[in-house]
């Protein structure tokens, strides 16, 4: 006898339909065989309705409605964010674990990069639009709900001189933080140092002494830290940045461009980019 479990065209996707061949089997083993092939289809089914329709976690969800109405949006961009657009797993730059529904990847930079002026009328357009594109505001810490996340891009928004955040050194799953050109200003909280997965770690900007440091000892610990950028911050007091990033066994890139740096010190073999 011979069964033959066949995808059909014609049919939804997923939805499998059983055509018979009768070769002299008995219908006990007829009935045996469509009785296995149900469970097929029901598992089939359960699982394709699964992926199509994956709700992401309420608690997340809620966390993410926490953390735009702190911020401001004048462009919208954050529209589809909001409570009748229920699965915030298609909302706009969040990213979602495929298997268990965690939100994994924020990606909120500015889409139109950092904003030059320009004075002809076509530049003065587009900044209009950068600037509008913007997120601003203030940073809720409900972002700490958000169990799984890794990756973690602010850039090139304003938030206008505010100080990062201190809570974000317990995101302890975040493996790329990008804030370059997002308007933060001040010290940098030496807590990014317990960020012991980070990769990437991008706080680089386009105008001086906007962010500060007074030392590097607290990344002595990030030892998977591959890319480094720290350009435009303040690194005057920094005198160690040489004997700290000289001992980061993973680090690659390393930007510290108008940094102020102290260069009396001869250069380490690796690839180093100092602007
Ligand atoms: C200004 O914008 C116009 C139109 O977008 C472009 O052709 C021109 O090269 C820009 N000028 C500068 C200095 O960027
Ligand atoms: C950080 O974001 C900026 C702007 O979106 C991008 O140009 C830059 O490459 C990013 N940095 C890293 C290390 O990915
Ligand atoms: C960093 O981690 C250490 C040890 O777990 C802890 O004592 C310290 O408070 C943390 N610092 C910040 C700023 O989170
Ligand atoms: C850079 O930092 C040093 C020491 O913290 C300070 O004296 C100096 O004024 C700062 N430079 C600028 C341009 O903010």
């Amino acid at each position: 006898m011979a069964f033959y479990l066949k995808q059909s065209d014609a049919f939804e996707k997923n939805k499998v339909t059983l055509e018979y061949i009768p070769q002299g089997c008995s219908m006990k083993m007829f009935t045996r065989a469509v009785v296995v092939l149900f469970f097929v289809y029901l598992i089939t089914a359960t699982t394709s309705k699964r992926n199509s329709s994956m709700l992401c976690l309420e608690n997340e969800r809620q966390a993410l409605l926490r953390f735009k109405n702190d911020l401001t949006d004048y462009s919208g961009r954050l529209s589809s964010w909001n409570v009748v657009h229920n699965d915030c797993c298609y909302w706009a730059g969040v990213v979602c674990h495929s298997f268990n529904g965690h939100v994994v990847e924020l990606h909120l930079q500015n889409p139109y990069g950092y904003c030059t002026f320009n004075i002809s009328y076509a530049g003065r357009e587009t900044y209009m639009a950068c600037e509008k594109n913007n997120l601003g505001g203030k940073i809720n810490p409900s972002l700490l709900n958000l169990e799984q996340l890794s990756y973690l891009d602010l850039s090139h928004n304003d938030f206008e001189g505010i100080q990062i955040p201190s809570f974000i050194s317990s995101l302890r799953t975040l493996r790329y933080l990008n804030l370059s050109d997002a308007g933060f200003g001040g010290l940098i909280p030496p807590g990014l140092g317990n960020l012991s997965d980070l990769r990437t770690l991008d706080l680089g900007s386009s105008s001086y002494g906007f962010l500060r440091a007074e030392n590097f000892r607290w990344l002595s610990d990030l030892s998977f830290l591959q890319h480094l950028d720290l350009s435009f911050a303040n690194l005057s007091q920094a005198s160690d940045w040489l004997q700290v990033t000289n001992m980061l066994p993973s680090l690659v890139v390393l930007r510290l461009s108008y940094c102020n740096l102290d260069l009396s010190v001869s250069l380490p073999t690796w690839s180093i980019l100092l602007g």
